[in-house]
C-alpha cells in the first residue's frame, strides 16, 4: 500500500527525506558531545535497574497466550501504564488453541506413570498394537515391519509432518514420540491434515528406556488419546496511548511495541520480557515529555501463536488512523547477555524511515546500528499495512530461545538500558516538538551512513 501523501510526511521529510534513504558515503565528522545532548531529555532518564526489575516481575512464571500467567501480565502492563498516566485500553481477542485431552499409554498391560502429552492435532482413539522402533523415522528408516504396528520415534533432524508421514505410509497404527538428546520435557510435536493416528510425546527418558525394553522382550503397547480438539482461547494486546500537545498536533502517530506472551513452560526473560519492558520505560519517560506526535505504547498477546495479538490490532485500525501511523519501532529481545549485536529486521530486507531513525540514534548513543531481512516479530503486520516498521533485536540469538532457560540470570542490565535508549532516542527524535526546524537547529544530528547486514542468526 502506498502512502498518502499527508502533513506529518513533510516534519519527516525534512528530517530525513522520505527517499531515498540516506546514502552518505562517509557520514558526517561526529560531534558527539552535541549529538548526545539532542537526546537526553529522554535517554538520560532511562534507568537499566528499572528495566531489568521489570523482566525479573514478568520473568517469574511462563506467559503463554490464553493462560493465568498472561493474564497477570497484562494486568501489571496495564497498571504500570495506568501509573504513568496513560489511557489504557485492555484489547481481549479469541485465538484458537489446541486441547490435548487425556492421553495415556501402556506397555505390556502396566500404565506408564510419567507425563503424556497429546500431539497437536492428534485424533481421539485407542489402538492397542506391538511397539517398533523406527530411529529418527526418516523415509529409509522406518521399515515395512511397522505396518499396523505402534511406531516409536526419537524426534529431531526432520520434521513432525515428514516423520509422522513416513510411518503413515508404511501403515503404522499410531505414534510415541520421544524427545532428543539434549532436552527436556514432552511438550512438543504436531499432527497434520490426513495424519490421522493418535500421536503422542513423551520425555526422553522415558523413550530410551522404552527402547531398551524392546531389545530384550517383545511390547504390546496402548496409545490413548480421548477428549483432545480445538478449543477458543482468549489473549490480550495492552495499548497506552498519549496524546500531543494540542497547539503542536501534527497528526501523526508513533507506535512502540513487545510482545507480553512466552511460549509454553519458557519464563521468557528475553523472549519477550525485555522488550516490554523497554516498551514501559519509554512510555514512563515520554509521559513526562512534550510531542507534536501521538504516541502509543503496546503490548501484544499470542505473538508466539503467530503474531496473533499484533494482526489484530491492526485489523482494529481505521484507514485514517493506518495513514497516520509513521513508523512502528518493536522490540524483541533485547537484553541477552549471550546473543550479538544490536540489528534492525524489516520483513523486506530494505531501509525505512523506521531504520534511518534507528541507524542513527544507534550513532548518536553507542554504535550505528546495521539492518537486516527478517519478519517473525509483530512488525510484520504493520509492513503489511504499508506502515513504515522494524524489529529491534540482537543477532546471533542466544542458546535458551524458546527453552525454559531463558530466565533472568541471562539478561545483560547493559544491553537492556542501551537497546532502549537507541530505540528512545529514535523515536522521540520523530515525535519532539522542534522536529520541524530540526535542520536549523544547532545540535542537529546528521544522516549517517548504515549497512546491510545478513549475519546468521
Ligand atoms: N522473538 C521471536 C522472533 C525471533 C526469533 C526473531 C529468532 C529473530 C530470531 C519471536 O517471539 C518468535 O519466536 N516468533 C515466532 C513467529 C511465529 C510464531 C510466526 C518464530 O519465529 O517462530
Ligand atoms: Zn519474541
Amino acid at each position: 500500500m502506498s502512502k498518502k501523501a499527508i502533513p506529518f510526511m513533510l516534519t519527516a521529510g525534512l528530517v530525513l527525506g522520505s527517499a531515498p534513504a540516506v546514502t552518505f558515503a562517509d557520514p558526517p565528522p561526529p560531534n558527539e558531545q552535541a549529538d548526545h545532548a539532542f537526546d537526553n531529555k529522554v535517554i538520560k532518564k532511562i534507568s537499566a535497574e528499572r528495566l531489568y526489575e521489570r523482566v525479573d516481575l514478568l520473568s517469574k512464571h511462563p506467559r503463554e497466550a490464553g493462560t493465568q500467567g498472561e493474564y497477570e501480565a497484562v494486568q501489571y502492563i496495564k497498571s504500570e501504564f495506568e501509573s504513568y498516566g496513560y489511557e489504557t485500553e485492555v484489547q481481549p481477542f479469541t485465538f484458537q488453541a489446541w486441547d490435548g485431552g487425556t492421553s495415556t499409554i501402556s506397555d505390556n498391560g502396566s500404565e506408564f506413570a510419567g507425563a503424556v502429552h497429546t500431539f497437536n492435532g492428534s485424533v481421539n482413539g485407542t489402538v492397542e498394537a506391538p511397539l517398533e522402533y523406527v530411529g529418527l523415522a526418516s523415509a529409509e528408516e522406518v521399515p515395512d515391519t511397522v505396518s499396523g504396528k505402534i511406531a516409536l520415534i526419537e524426534r529431531g533432524e526432520i520434521s513432525f509432518y515428514e516423520k509422522i508421514q513416513n510411518v503413515i505410509d508404511k501403515g503404522a497404527v499410531g505414534v510415541i514420540m520421544f524427545n532428543r538428546e539434549g532436552t527436556e520435557g514432552n511438550d512438543f510435536g504436531s499432527t497434520y491434515e490426513g495424519q490421522d493416528i493418535p500421536a503422542v510425546a513423551i520425555d526422553r527418558e522415558s523413550g530410551l528406556s522404552l527402547v531398551n525394553q524392546l531389545q530384550s522382550e517383545e511390547v504390546t503397547a496402548e496409545v490413548s488419546v480421548q477428549d483432545a480438539g480445538p478449543i477458543d482461547q482468549t489473549s490480550y494486546n495492552v495499548i497506552a496511548t498519549m496524546k500531543p500537545h494540542k497547539n503542536k498536533d501534527t497528526g501523526q502517530i508513533v507506535t512502540v511495541g513487545a510482545h507480553h506472551d512466552s511460549v509454553a513452560g519458557g519464563p521468557g526473560a528475553n523472549d519477550d520480557a525485555s522488550g516490554v519492558s523497554g516498551v514501559l520505560e519509554l512510555a514512563k519517560i515520554m509521559a513526562k515529555t512534550p510531542t507534536d506526535t501521538e504516541l502509543r505504547f503496546m503490548t501484544f498477546g499470542a505473538e508466539e501463536k503467530g503474531l496473533l495479538g499484533s494482526y489484530h490490532y491492526v485489523s482494529t485500525l481505521k484507514d485514517d488512523e493506518i495513514n497516520r501511523i509513521a513508523a512502528h519501532f518493536q522490540m524483541d529481545m533485547i537484553g541477552s547477555r549471550d546473543s550479538g549485536d544490536l540489528i534492525m529486521f524489516t520483513p523486506d530486507g530494505e531501509k525505512n524511515l523506521v531504520t534511518d531513525l534507528g541507524a542513527s540514534a544507534g550513532a548518536r548513543v553507542a554504535e550505528v546500528v546495521e539492518y537486516g531481512q527478517l519478519g517473525r516479530s509483530d512488525h510484520v503486520p504493520f509492513y503489511m499495512e504499508g506502515i513504515p516498521a522494524a524489529l529491534f533485536i540482537h543477532a546471533p540469538l542466544e542458546p535458551w530461545y524458546h527453552s525454559p532457560q531463558d530466565t533472568l540470570d541471562k539478561i545483560s542490565k547493559e544491553k537492556l538500558k542501551e537497546t532502549t535508549e537507541i530505540v528512545g532516542a529514535a523515536v522521540y527524535r520523530i515525535a519532539r516538538p522542534d522536529t520541524p526546524a530540526l535542520e536549523n537547529a544547532r545540535v542537529a544530528p546528521g544522516p549517517v551512513h548504515y549497512e546491510f547486514d545478513d549475519r546468521p542468526l
